[in-house]
Formats: C-alpha cells, sequence, structure tokens
C-alpha cells in the first residue's frame, strides 16, 4: 500500500489520540471503555512463588514521593535483566496472550519493549522510612485517583499483577471507579491475578498503606494496537512520568 494511502488514516488516529488526551484532562471519558477485568491463577502456584520471593527484595527499586503518588517502582529493563526474568518472560508469550483472549474477548499483546512501561514492578509499604531509609517522608505510600494518558494508537490497556498484598483489609488497596461509582475487590484470591482494565477511561487509585501493610504488584501495559504515537507532546508526557517513577 502506498505512503499516500497509509498516511491520512494514521494523521485521522493521531488525531484522535492527541484529542482523547485532552478530553482525559478534562475528566471526559468514554462510557464505553469502562470494563474491567479479573484473571486469577496467572502464574503455576512453584513458579509464582519462586517470582514473588526472587522478587521481594529487589536492590534497584526508585523512590518517588510526589503530590499524588508515593512508592517505589522498578522499569521493565532493569527488571528482566534481575533475577525474575526467565518466569517473566511468559507474560510475553502467545501462550500469555491467548489466556487473557480466552479469559475476555480481548485481543491483546504487550506494549513494546522500549516502553519501559511494559512491564514494571511497583512497590508500597506503610513503613516506607523505615524500608528505604528515607527521612521525613511527607505522605504514606498510595496514590491518589486519576487515569492514564496513552502515547498509543489503541486501546490502553493496564495490568495490574499483585504479587503480595499484606494489609489489615479486607479488599485490595487498588480501587477502580467504572462509571463513576467505586468498586472494590476482595483481597482474597488477589494474589497471583491480574486486573484487567483502561486505565486511561476508568479512574483507578491505590488506598495510603498504614505501618504494618506491604505491598508489591507487576504492573502491565497491553494495547489491541501498540503503535507509539509521533506527537511529540505525548512522548514527553511519558518521559516526564518514566523519571518520576523510575527516575529515568
Ligand atoms: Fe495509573
Amino acid at each position: 500500500m502506498g505512503l499516500s494511502r497509509i498516511l491520512p488514516r494514521r494523521l485521522r488516529a493521531e488525531v484522535r489520540l492527541h484529542q482523547h488526551n485532552r478530553q482525559n484532562r478534562l475528566g471526559r471519558v468514554s462510557q464505553s471503555a469502562q470494563s474491567w477485568y479479573q484473571i486469577t491463577n496467572i502464574f503455576p502456584e512453584a513458579l509464582f512463588e519462586e517470582l514473588r520471593s526472587s522478587l521481594a527484595n529487589c536492590p534497584r527499586l526508585t523512590r518517588n514521593e510526589g503530590a499524588w503518588r508515593s512508592g517505589s517502582a522498578l522499569d521493565g529493563r532493569s527488571l528482566m535483566a534481575g533475577g525474575g526474568g526467565l518466569p517473566l518472560q511468559y507474560l510475553s508469550s502467545n501462550a500469555f496472550t491467548s489466556r487473557i483472549q480466552g479469559e475476555t474477548g480481548l485481543s491483546l499483546t504487550m506494549v513494546p519493549e522500549a516502553d519501559v512501561n511494559r512491564l514494571s514492578l511497583l512497590f508500597y509499604s506503610g513503613d516506607p522510612d523505615r524500608e528505604t531509609g528515607a527521612v521525613g517522608v511527607p505522605r504514606p505510600d498510595g496514590c491518589g485517583w486519576h487515569v492514564d494518558g496513552n502515547i498509543y494508537l489503541g486501546q490502553r490497556w493496564a495490568g495490574i499483577l499483585t504479587l503480595k498484598e499484606s494489609t489489615f483489609d479486607d479488599v485490595s488497596k487498588l480501587e477502580l471507579r467504572p462509571h463513576g461509582t467505586t468498586t472494590t475487590i476482595l483481597r482474597q484470591g488477589l494474589e497471583n491475578s491480574l486486573i484487567l482494565f483502561q486505565g486511561d477511561h476508568v479512574s483507578h487509585r491505590v488506598r495510603d498503606l498504614v505501618s504494618g501493610e506491604k505491598r508489591f504488584v507487576l504492573s502491565l501495559l497491553m494495547s489491541d494496537n501498540p503503535i507509539m504515537t509521533w506527537n511529540l507532546w505525548l512522548r514527553r508526557y511519558q518521559r516526564r512520568v518514566n523519571r518520576m517513577f523510575y527516575g529515568l
């Protein structure tokens, strides 16, 4: 197909994405993108335990204490280079995408490896000063209500695979607000499950942890058309987020 036929289609997709992000900033989201799923038993039990213990004490976590989010994170490249690399390859496999499709009907793939958000490790603690040696921590670990930005031409699906959530609550610290209604997720059965939602349409938060609580998760980024935008403004936005989360 000639460039003259492809280009208009690409430009229309770029304009749509740009408008979508502008609407997001105004708090307007699509009512047809409010579905979410929980897929249980992602890894076989023995492999899950191995993965969880290898990632529990990851040494290269970057700490972030912003106005709306406090916690630690490890970007995808460092994560794959570390101890969990081998079991994590399953998340890039056809077997995994087939499982997602079988459970949800969605045809999603992971975004390209160049994106450090493709797969990352997020860590929240109720005692961040004790855990990290940080002095004068201004707020407990958690993340306020927000929707994500999208830098892909296709739908942006966020996946949260809980490795450990050790809290005093019956429900997860992760909460979603599809159609404006706060939805809680039972903590029982949460570990080794994947919560999948369109993070640029479904508002979400992580309630603040309190002393004695701990939570760490894998964050996945998937799309039905993982083509990164040409829009320099959106790419700059993503670089700012990456700097904040991972210090990159
Ligand atoms: Fe988010």
